[in-house]
């Protein structure tokens, strides 16, 4: 993210450059505390705060750690574990198996998830970390794509501009339903905002790289096309291609959880508006039957339900908003969670069998929290009437920074097979949250 002229007669220190003693004390604390989950972010903030520790900051104070975490983006893990990582790091840790660590991370993730050393230091593989030496770069073209020799060169061909944020304020898409509810919501769209960008590369007539290389983005590259653009365009070309989405690719093409807007009676009764989406109508009537469902086209960026409890978390919102207290939610996994929420604390009680590993099952619970928080509160994309998203940088997404959420505590309380408890953490929290700001119609909520 730093243009080179800005560090040109510097010593640049990238976390390789780090003393073994380092590498290895912060690669323990994060693994101890669950701060890294995908791994994308965590070498970057491992380095700024390892700088930092070398200059004598206090790690332990949390405005201290807020205010160098806010150069960065964790989109997983909700930050807390990372300041409590950075509160111990000078801890000797006791032993803990981590192959049970990453068969809990992977449980949540729904996908294949490494936890170890490896991934606090940066040496695993992402989607478009060991493409074939000479392959050539395809980016998007709109409905086409572009290809050049280097990244650059492809960028240049199409005259590429990268993002831009923008001052167009952002407003849910759909009108409410006429009517007069007793509850009232109306989402708008935001932003999955997941790390590594869509990216796969392939040979010809080969077998085209994986997209989820440590995580499963929130249900956010389940549609993506990448994979299948690599194995045509490098057949096409007889040599390796990498297909490479940018951040603003990932805004305008990758898929989003369906806004709505939604009128309730008291009984459970009224109308939900949903920008039309495979399976959605379902998901939404598994926790509200007796609303009646209108999909409607609306011009913006595709919608899928894979995202992060799509439909479901708001249909709960609206439940909570009725009765007006927070109740325990369950996820389809049949993990169940309850929340409550208030200026100073997210407090969940999680019930989702016994976790494999504590560590990552609490993790991903306080990364799901954060999430909620954030979106119930902050989060939104900015898209006119004929479907062009304008915020096109991370950025603009108004993801919650460290400092701006409440402490989180996570308590489980089940037995029996581990099930995955993100998506019922999320659900809780996000209704809870909104009752908490008192039921407004529209997100995000301030
Ligand atoms: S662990 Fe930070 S973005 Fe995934």
């Amino acid at each position: 993210m730093t243009p080179l002229r800005r560090v040109a007669g510097r010593t640049v220190t990238t976390i390789e450059g780090l003393t073994e003693e380092e590498r290895e004390r912060w690669a323990a604390a994060f693994l101890a505390h669950g701060a890294s989950q995908c791994g994308f972010c965590t070498p970057g903030i491992v380095c700024r705060l390892v700088g930092h520790e070398r200059k004598g900051a206090d790690l332990q104070d949390r405005e201290t750690v807020d205010r160098l975490l806010s150069a960065h983006l964790c989109r997983c893990t909700g930050w807390q574990t990372i300041r409590e990582a950075a509160a111990e790091v000078s801890v000797d840790y006791p032993y803990r198996d981590l192959g049970q660590a990453s068969r809990q991370a992977s449980l949540e993730a729904g996908t294949q998830q490494i936890v170890g050393p490896e991934v606090v230091l940066g040496e695993i593989s992402f989607a478009d970390d060991q493409p074939p030496h000479n392959a050539l770069v395809a980016i998007r073209n709109d409905a086409d794509w572009a290809v050049g020799e280097t990244l650059h060169a492809a960028r240049e061909s199409i005259g590429k501009v990268q993002g831009r944020r923008t001052s167009m304020e952002s407003r849910p898409p759909l009108d409410l339903p006429p009517g007069d509810w007793s509850v009232t919501l109306r989402t708008g769209w935001v932003e999955p905002a997941y790390l590594e960008t869509d990216a796969s590369w392939c040979e010809p007539s080969g077998e085209s790289s994986n997209p989820i290389a440590n995580g499963g983005a929130f249900g956010g590259k389940t549609d993506s096309d990448v994979s299948g653009q690599a194995e045509s365009i490098a057949a096409e070309n007889g040599v390796g291609v990498r297909v490479l989405w940018s951040r603003e690719d990932v805004v305008r093409y990758g898929s989003k959880r369906p806004p709505l807007s939604a009128g309730l009676n008291a009984d459970g009764s009224g109308v939900i508006r949903v920008a039309k989406t495979p399976g959605v109508e379902e998901i939404i009537q598994s926790v509200l039957p007796r609303c009646e469902i209108e999909q409607i086209e609306v011009a913006g960026p595709p919608t899928s339900v894979a995202l992060r409890a799509a439909g479901w978390a708001e249909a709960e919102m609206l439940k909570t908003g009725l009765r007006g207290y927070s109740d325990w939610v369950e996820a389809p996994s049949g993990a169940r969670a309850r929340a409550e929420v208030d200026a100073e604390i997210i407090r969940v009680e999680v019930e989702s069998g016994t976790p494999l590993d504590l560590v990552m099952h609490r993790s991903y619970c306080i990364g799901a929290a954060h999430m909620a928080y954030s979106w119930v509160t902050s989060e939104s994309l900015s898209v006119d009437d004929s479907g062009e998203v304008h915020d096109l940088t991370v950025r603009s997404f108004g993801v919650l920074r460290s400092s701006d959420c409440p402490h989180i505590e996570i308590v489980s309380v089940g037995e029996g097979e581990a099930l995955a408890a993100g998506d019922a953490v999320f659900a809780a929290v996000a209704a809870a949250t909104w009752l908490n700001r008192g039921c407004p119609s529209d997100l995000p909520t301030g």
